[in-house]
């Protein structure tokens, strides 16, 4: 079996920033509240230039070119989201805006933690050897499916965009260590981006569903709990799958969604509050993308350097929730 090598990062916000303040035009809240709550300060969301697919080529596009890899060269792009431009998939359309043309190209859906699935979906096409390269990309546009006047759950999220170019490599270099995923759908209704059940008339005496989706609905509380239960359960398993000790983890990466969540993940592990990587202020929760986006922050501020070990873990809406330890490499010079 080959190993997997992560070479490259890129990423993508749209140009309009929302702050806390500019929330509380809108719902009765207030920065205070957000920021005590949450972490959050600030959030991107999309105008009518910018689209989930036009912000995944954008960050996938500067994941290629960091990587210094040439677009043809790309054999697999696996676009994780939620909130696709187009129901049959929006992958296709950021390879051919990529101009990745040998790539096959689809969309794999895990709400909050779709970056990390896909990328360890991504990593065994290449280990078996029959891919060379790909490009794991998260994007979500969430700010079409919040319901702006639920002040308890339109505070958490924005839109953004993240990718990671990875390659085959010796196994002696992996740099994907382990992993572990998991579902858990009898616990999924506190989190949902659900059908409508709306209908209407096909012939007379019969219907048909008519599509649409209900905004995003949330019981805060309860998500809360299943993230500071399961993210530092599977992220223990999997430092004792790897014989890796706590202490000689260089940065804890997870799901951007509560600085709450995140504080309270790194006291369970006992890893030190310097070595959480956090930009929730910035952004909020960009689901699928807020992994690779904070990735490819850290790293184009020389944070994380090549050989460190990331230990991540995403958590979110299936529920599902997933850990990997990392080793990141960057482009070989
Ligand atoms: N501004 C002001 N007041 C608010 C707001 C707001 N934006 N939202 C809720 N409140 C009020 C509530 O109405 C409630 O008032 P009441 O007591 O008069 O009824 C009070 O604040 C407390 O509400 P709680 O829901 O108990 O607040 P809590 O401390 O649990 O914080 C929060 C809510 C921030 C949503 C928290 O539960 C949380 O972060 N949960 C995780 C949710 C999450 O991360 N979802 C993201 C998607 S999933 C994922 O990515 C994992």
């Amino acid at each position: 079996m080959k190993g997997i090598r992560l070479c490259g990062s890129g990423a993508a916000v749209p140009r309009l920033r929302v702050s806390n303040d500019d929330l509380s035009a809108r719902v009765e809240t207030s920065d205070e509240w957000i920021r005590t709550r949450t972490g959050i300060a600030a959030r991107r969301v999309a105008d009518e230039s910018e689209s989930l697919t036009s912000l995944a080529a954008a960050a996938g596009q500067q994941a290629l070119q960091n990587a210094g890899w040439d677009a043809s060269s790309v054999d697999l792009i696996l676009l994780a989201t939620s909130s696709p431009d187009d129901l049959f998939g929006s992958a296709p359309k950021v390879q051919a805006l990529i101009g990745a043309g040998s790539a096959v190209a689809f969309d794999l859906t895990a709400a909050c933690s779709g970056f990390l699935f896909s990328l360890v979906t991504a990593a065994q096409y290449l280990r078996t050897g029959a891919m060379t390269r790909a490009l794991v990309i998260g994007a979500d546009q969430l700010s079409r499916w919040v319901d702006w006047d639920d002040r308890r759950s339109c505070v958490l999220f924005g839109d953004g965009a993240g990718a990671v170019a990875i390659e085959a490599c010796p196994a002696e270099n992996d740099g994907l260590l382990g992993f572990r995923l998991n579902s858990d759908g009898a616990r999924g209704d506190c989190l949902t981006l659900a059908q409508t059940s709306e209908r209407a008339e096909l012939l007379p005496g019969m219907s048909h569903q008519r599509g649409g989706y209900a905004p995003i609905g949330m019981n805060g509380q309860e998500v809360y709990k299943f993230a500071v239960r399961e993210v530092p359960a599977i992220l223990k398993q999997l430092l004792a799958d790897t014989n890796t000790e706590a202490a000689s983890i260089d940065w804890l990466l997870l799901h951007q969604a509560n600085q709450r969540i995140l504080d309270a993940a790194a006291e369970r592990l006992g890893i030190a509050a310097d070595k959480v990587l956090s930009n929730l202020a910035n952004y909020g929760n960009t689901s699928a993308a807020t992994i690779p986006l904070m990735l490819h922050e850290a790293v184009s501020d020389g944070r994380i350097q090549s050989g460190q070990l990331i230990a991540s873990s995403g958590f979110g809406a299936g529920l599902s929730w997933g850990a990997a330890l990392l080793r990141w490499d960057g482009p070989t010079s």
